[in-house]
């Protein structure tokens, strides 16, 4: 059996948008190729005194509508495959949300939860050099991922200016607020998701004190969605971490639950609220109306797609759904908003966080949650659409909607 190549996953979806609308390949062929790919290796002092070699990429995949954008992820399996999926996803998810960038990505093979503070450091450090010719408020900017942070950016940040002689804040994003990151951006994902989830109830006629929820993971993105949807009056029915899922059909205590977990305990260490545990595949399994993974990829899979009875999936995570999946819930008729738009949060924050940087100018929190309630709200309507005129599934929709707008921009440069 040929490897899982999730670029190749990539492509199949590009050509599935690309049929639908009817363009030639020669549209879009160029879209099927990264514009730069940079292998680096960093030799790092470790603790105790040894000398470790690390090896890292950065992939540009486009430039044509803006500089390429896209996190860095620290992670010991990470690989130049999927660093160039998740690059081509950014080219996506960019333009289906209209913002002027490209994509990008970055990763480091690394094991960043066994490494000390000083290691990550010298290691970020060494990294932000070998790529430093090639990123730039102008050329591509980074941002947290999994196993990054804001601290991580902030080392990123000050390698960058020392070695430019310039304060160039604009060069990542997802900083800490003293020294240059946006009000607003650590909780944009779990925003952007409960803005997709109420604009989609909105459209089909829904309720929210009507309606059950359900979501896998209780990190930055689930927590968030958790706690914004449960102050809009939905009944989120179960939510879950790694350890377990709980579960009341009544509706779970999300405040209660919220502070809990706040201080990093996880839900099987003695969460005493109303309402019993079952496992994070019998939630996904659950009656309701929404389910929101957040968690992790290749959750709703060929296995499983047939048991889930939501009528809608908000893809909170990145690629929960398998392809196969997908073929499996749309012929049960349920709906699955796609993560190119339903997590696109926290990229339509990190722009901001970067408009405010290049202006030296900074925004109060209320203007950032409106300005992205505005940009998200105004992408799910384009994605609507085109669904609707394409007679297709909001994943194939939101393809269309991002494709029209780089193939547009491609052929407007000539
Ligand atoms: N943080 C962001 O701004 C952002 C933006 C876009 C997309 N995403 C995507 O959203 C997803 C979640 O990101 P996050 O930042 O909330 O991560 P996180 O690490 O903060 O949280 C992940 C959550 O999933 C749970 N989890 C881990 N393994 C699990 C398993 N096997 N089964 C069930 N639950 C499990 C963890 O306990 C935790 O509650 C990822 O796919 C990420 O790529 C995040």
């Amino acid at each position: 059996m040929a490897k899982y190549n999730p670029f190749d996953e990539f492509i199949k979806v590009m050509e599935s948008a690309a049929r639908v609308m009817g363009i030639n390949e020669e549209d879009y062929v160029t879209f099927k190729y990264p514009e730069r790919e940079i292998k680096v290796s960093m030799p790092v002092r470790m603790d105790d005194g040894t000398l470790k070699v690390f090896e890292g990429f950065r992939v540009q995949h486009s430039s044509v509508r803006g500089p390429s954008k896209g996190g860095v992820r620290y992670h010991h399996a990470v690989n130049a495959d999927e660093v160039r999926a998740l690059a081509a996803w950014m080219t996506f998810k960019c333009a289906v949300v209209a913002i002027p960038y490209g994509g990008g990505k970055g990763g480091i093979i690394c094991r960043p939860r066994e490494m000390s503070k000083g290691e990550l450091e010298r290691l970020t450090r060494a990294y932000t050099d070998k790529i430093a010719a090639n990123i730039g408020p102008s050329i591509d900017i980074p941002a947290p991922d999994v196993g990054s942070n804001a601290q991580t950016m902030d080392w990123m940040v000050d390698e960058y200016c020392k070695v430019k002689g310039e304060s160039l804040y604009g060069v990542v994003t997802g900083k800490s607020i003293e020294i240059g990151g946006s009000k607003g951006r650590a909780e944009a994902t779990g925003r952007g998701v409960c803005f997709v989830t109420l604009e989609t109830m909105k459209k089909y006629g829904l309720n929210p004190a009507d309606c059950k929820v359900v979501i896998q993971g209780m990190g930055n993105v689930g927590s968030v969605s958790a706690k914004l949807l449960a102050e809009e009056g939905v009944r989120i029915t179960a939510v879950s971490d790694v350890s377990c899922a709980l579960y009341n059909e009544k509706g779970l205590d999300i405040a209660d639950i919220y502070s809990y977990i706040d201080g990093g305990r996880n839900l099987l260490d003695g969460y005493k609220g109303d309402c019993i545990k079952i496992t994070n595949a019998e939630l996904l399994e659950l009656p309701c109306d929404f389910l929101i993974p957040a968690a992790l990829e290749n959750q709703i899979t060929a296995e499983n797609a047939d048991r889930i009875k939501a009528s809608f999936i908000i893809e909170a995570a990145n690629g929960p759904t398998t392809v196969e999946a997908d073929a499996i819930l749309e012929k049960k008729g349920i709906k699955v908003i796609p993560d190119i738009l339903s997590n696109s949060g926290g990229v339509i924050v990190s722009y901001f966080e970067w408009v405010q940087n290049l202006q030296n100018f900074y925004w109060d929190e209320d203007d950032v949650n409106a300005k992205l309630k505005r940009q998200i709200v105004n992408a799910f309507n384009d994605v609507y659409e085109a669904r609707e005129k394409y007679g297709c599934s909001y994943r194939i929709a939101a393809y269309i909607v991002a494709l029209n707008r780089l193939v547009t921009a491609r052929k407007l440069r000539g």
